[in-house]
């Protein structure tokens, strides 16, 4: 039994991946991606990102995103959606413009509208806004390099809410950042988040027209630096209490933080992926986990932080490794 089948046992929704298009070229990597025993829901790693979207503006390309909706589909997944505001990964009119306050506040209720109406009825969920939190040092402050915080102020959270809610009854509205699970100062941040979005008064007056209905935890982890499996929990249930909403484990990876890493260090990767998997188990509003990608081959940790990386459950040919066993043996 794969992954997902042993989650939904344990009396959870999901375990998921991200994938893409141009990784679905590769068969042996399509071939994992396909089996709903093993993951449950996809998300596109990029292709619904606003810069993927909408590279010249007013026309918007669906087709990539548009594959990946329909491979959930025809494989019975849940098909999870990212991203809709986002300070990163925006088209070049969207970074390069001078703008006010009232045409950017136009400009993302089109994209989200745009956006969200498309895929209407197909996405468990959103990840209406990501990232909006001041990191490095983290904090609970809002990010003052995002243009939406500089342009249109701290608003742009929840009416993104907002207009998300209009466009998709159904989808469940997510927050998503990092650190989160290792900052308690961070995670207050979020909390003040989750109040701001429910005291929103809509432009027609009424309060609490803005829903938020969870928080993903991004959890892009280093190997042996993952929290006690009793922190981790008590972590997920002050937060869990605070805001009274879902979390899941929304981008999970566990890297070394030098490669290629030997027998010991994925004994530990093993340990390290088994307490954030127990930890879940153990928190009742913990309804699932996100690998983000699943294979050390199309890892996006080896770009991002070179020298680092094969955080992954399956190895660079496919193939299971300790850690994928560890799971297994949590579930
Ligand atoms: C990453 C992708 O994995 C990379 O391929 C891309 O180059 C940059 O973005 N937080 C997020 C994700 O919410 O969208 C990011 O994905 C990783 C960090």
């Amino acid at each position: 039994e794969g992954l997902h089948s042993l989650m939904v046992a344990a009396g959870k929704l999901f375990f998921g991946t991200a994938t893409d298009v141009r990784y679905l070229l590769d068969k042996a990597h399509q071939a994992i991606v396909n089996n709903p025993s093993e993951f449950g829901m996809i998300v596109p790693e990029n292709s619904q990102k606003w810069g993927e979207l909408e590279k010249e503006k007013g026309r918007v390309d669906f087709t990539n995103a548009d594959a990946i909706a329909a491979a959930a589909a025809k494989n019975g997944q849940k098909f999870r959606c990212h991203v809709l505001t986002w300070a990163a990964q925006l088209p070049s009119f969207v970074t390069s413009s001078t703008w006010t306050k009232e045409a950017l506040t136009a400009q993302l209720k089109a994209h989200i509208t745009t956006v969200v109406t498309h895929y209407r009825s197909q996405c468990y969920s959103w990840d209406v806004v990501s990232e909006a939190l001041s990191s490095s040092p983290d904090s609970n402050t809002l990010s003052n390099s995002s243009i939406f915080q500089k342009v249109i102020g701290p608003s742009y959270i929840p009416l993104s809410f907002y207009w998300a809610s209009l466009a998709d009854p159904d989808a469940k509205l997510y927050y998503n950042d990092f650190n989160l699970e290792i900052s308690p100062l961070k995670a207050q941040g979020v909390v003040d988040i989750v109040h701001l979005v429910r005291n929103f008064i809509s432009p027609t007056g009424e309060k609490g027209k803005a829903r938020i209905d969870g928080t993903g935890l991004q959890s892009h982890l280093f190997v042996g630096q993952v929290p006690s499996l009793t922190s981790l929990i008590s972590s997920l249930e002050t937060f869990t209490n605070l805001t009274s909403l879902e979390v899941s484990f929304s981008e999970l990876d566990i890297s070394h933080d030098s490669v290629p890493a030997n027998d010991t260090q994925m004994e530990q990767q093993a340990q390290d992926y088994m307490t954030v998997v127990s930890a879940c188990l153990a928190v009742e509003k913990c309804v699932g986990i996100t690998v983000w990608g699943f294979s050390d081959k199309y890892s996006w940790i080896q770009d991002a932080f070179p020298g680092k990386g094969e955080g992954c459950l399956y190895d660079e040919k496919m193939k299971k490794k300790a850690a994928w066993y560890g799971v297994r043996e949590v579930l």
